[in-house]
């Protein structure tokens, strides 16, 4: 079957390879989804450059986000069937053609979900759903708050400013380009502003929810936070830790990571499943629609690999496993 596979840590576009593996069967307790889309995020290339070798094993298949239909069941498994169509969670692995998962770790994908709302239904919609907890739990109540996002042109960064508007939250997209504002202000509500590492933004808040770090996300926590303000981060899209010096200059703050993967293992299946519904919920008004600039086969992974990197992409790619 077609395959990728990571046997080295290093650029993805170098280190992550096709090849041709074996199809296995589902022992018991699994299920073999036979996949249809996966996506490629962020999240999916950083552990391929070894920035957490620690708890990465090699060599692996990468992919976190995806959905298929279960081909073959293992013994034991009854609460899924051939044809079912699935999203499987909880490893990485999804950009290939046929998936082994324990049957516990996969989700009913209901049928009105479309192929390419279903491919993008999982990372992103959780993790916006999880982050705005944060400051709720910190402040006791969203509304009313002024909460900044950064990199806020990324598909999640669209999806938290619409959560926030709706919690009637003063939210307020950080971009770093003119380009990423007038795309933001057409899709997202909220207010934009313009700011990077050379133009801080003149704004006060009571938290940001941050995924770029670096000496912008340090910048932010020094000059715009409000006394007893949150600060949340769960990406450094800038390559740089936030720097410890504005961490430890802002004793008065909450400072806090969210990372999906901590919560996916820790949850619990009815959590999962209750966040799931809420994302298929927001798929259905729009509110976690990502915009998909291309669909690639996967046998045409570099081309995507290439793409992704590309400075002027202009939305999520997806893999196709089956060509
Ligand atoms: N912690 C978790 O569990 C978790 C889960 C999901 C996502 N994430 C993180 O969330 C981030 C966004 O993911 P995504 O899937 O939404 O990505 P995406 O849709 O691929 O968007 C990335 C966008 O971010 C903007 N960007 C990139 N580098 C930037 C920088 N240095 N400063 C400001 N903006 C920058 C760019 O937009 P413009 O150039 O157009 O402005 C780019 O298009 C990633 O860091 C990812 O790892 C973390």
């Amino acid at each position: 079957m077609r395959s990728t596979l990571v046997s080295q840590f290093g650029d993805p576009r170098q280190v992550i390879a096709l090849v041709d593996a074996e199809r296995v069967a589902p022992g018991p307790g699994e299920v073999e989804v036979a996949l249809s889309l996966a996506a490629i995020n962020p999240s999916d290339l950083i552990p391929v450059t070894g920035a957490y070798s620690a708890r990465t094993t090699l060599p692996f298949v990468p992919g976190f986000e995806g959905f298929g239909t279960v081909a073959r069941v293992g013994a034991g498994v009854t609460s899924l069937k051939p044809g079912d169509r699935v999203i499987p969670i909880g490893a990485s692995g999804l950009w290939q053609e046929y998936l082994l998962r324990p049957a516990e770790w996969c989700f009913a994908l209901p049928d009105d979900i479309s192929d390419r709302d279903a491919a993008t239904s999982y990372v992103n919609p959780l993790t916006a759903l999880q982050l705005i907890e944060a400051p709720r739990v910190h402040f006791g109540s969203l509304e009313g708050r002024r909460v900044g996002v950064t990199a806020a042109g990324s598909a999640i960064g669209g999806m938290l400013m619409k959560l926030l508007v709706g919690e009637q939250v003063d939210a307020v997209g950080i971009v770093r380009s003119q380009r990423s504002a007038d795309r933001l202000a057409v899709e997202a509500p909220g207010r934009i502003v313009l700011g990077n590492e050379i133009r801080l933004p003149d704004l006060r808040l009571d938290a940001i929810i941050d995924a770029v770090g670096g000496p912008f996300a340090g910048d932010l926590i020094l000059r715009t936070l409000e006394p007893g303000g949150a600060f949340i981060q769960y990406g450094a899209l800038s390559g740089v830790p936030v720097p410890q010096t504005a961490i430890l200059a802002r004793s008065d703050i909450r400072f806090s990571f969210l990372w999906l993967r901590t919560w996916v293992h820790s949850a619990g299946r009815a959590a999962i499943e209750a966040a799931f519904a809420k994302s298929f919920d927001g798929l259905r008004s729009g509110l976690f629609s990502s915009r998909i600039a291309a669909v690639y086969p996967l046998s045409q992974l570099d081309a995507a690999l290439a793409h992704q990197a590309d400075a002027g992409r202009d939305g999520k790619l997806l893999l196709d496993p089956r060509c």
